[in-house]
């Protein structure tokens, strides 16, 4: 536990293990190219999470970067996100949306968010966030229950139970319009998905490895939707659907 706090002591900024070649080239990135940019209620909201006993789980500055240019560079109106907690990805595509876009936010924990909605609200984005508290399966498939929720979505952001994620994508891929995106988080899990399984890791990666490995070839094999798969954050896998 004190090699714990050391860690989270030396990388004040940067609560993810990263899968790039150093934990200093991520804190390059952070402090170049995020950090000077960042929303100041971004800023607060990623600190405050930082004192909080998951803050492993959250989004890093550079994928919340990256999410609020993808939202603008498609003009997402309609914005849905899978996996809340304190609300960094939400709050980075809830700036990124115009005044009268929308983002549904899934997650189970009504408590998580509610760490990070004052400072949503100081950021006067509240109103774009349409908040429902639930596991996220039903949720959808209510969505899907009405038919005018098909293809409605110009952009939606994965990052729950990474047990779930082929479930998902079978109900998100057809809520998503033809021309809009999905970002899956987590799908180079730390880096176990490229080493043998007998691999020193932790028994939490060791848990969902092998669901991340089958999302991946689940998604390479989806004619629906073209690809790409960036090193960014703990990987993120970009879906446009085409059919
Ligand atoms: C990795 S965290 C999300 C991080 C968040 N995107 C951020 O920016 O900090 C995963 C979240 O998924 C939620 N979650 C886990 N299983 C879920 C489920 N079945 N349905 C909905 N939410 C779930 C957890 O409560 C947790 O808040």
């Amino acid at each position: 536990m004190a090699a714990n706090n050391e860690k989270k002591e030396q990388n004040i900024h940067l609560p993810h293990e990263t899968i790039l070649k150093s934990d200093a080239l991520h804190q390059y990135i952070l402090e170049t190219s995020v950090f000077p940019r960042e929303h100041p209620c971004l800023k607060e909201l990623r600190e405050m999470t930082l004192t909080h006993p998951k803050y492993m789980m959250a989004t890093p500055g550079d994928e919340g970067q990256l999410i609020n240019m993808l939202i603008k560079l498609i003009n997402a109106k309609n914005t849905m996100e899978i996996g809340v907690y304190t609300g960094y990805s939400l709050l980075s595509t809830a700036l990124a949306l115009p005044s009268d876009g929308k983002v549904l936010a899934l997650d189970v924990s009504r408590e998580y968010y509610e760490l990070g909605l004052p400072i949503i609200e100081k950021a006067r984005v509240a109103h774009k966030i349409d908040f429902r508290q639930g596991p996220a399966l039903p949720l959808l498939d209510e969505l899907l229950q009405d038919e005018y929720n098909k293809e409605t979505f110009d952009f939606v952001y994965v990052d729950a139970d990474k047990d779930n994620y082929i479930n998902y994508h079978k109900r998100v891929v057809e809520l998503v319009k033809v021309g809009g995106l999905v970002a899956y988080d987590n799908t180079l899990w730390s880096g176990s998905v490229a080493v043998p399984s007998d691999a020193p890791m932790t028994s939490y990666v060791r848990n969902f490895r092998g669901h991340v490995i089958e999302f991946n070839k689940h998604l390479a094999q989806d004619l629906r939707i073209q690809i790409c798969q960036l090193s960014v954050g703990d990987g993120i896998t970009l879906c446009r659907r085409i059919i």
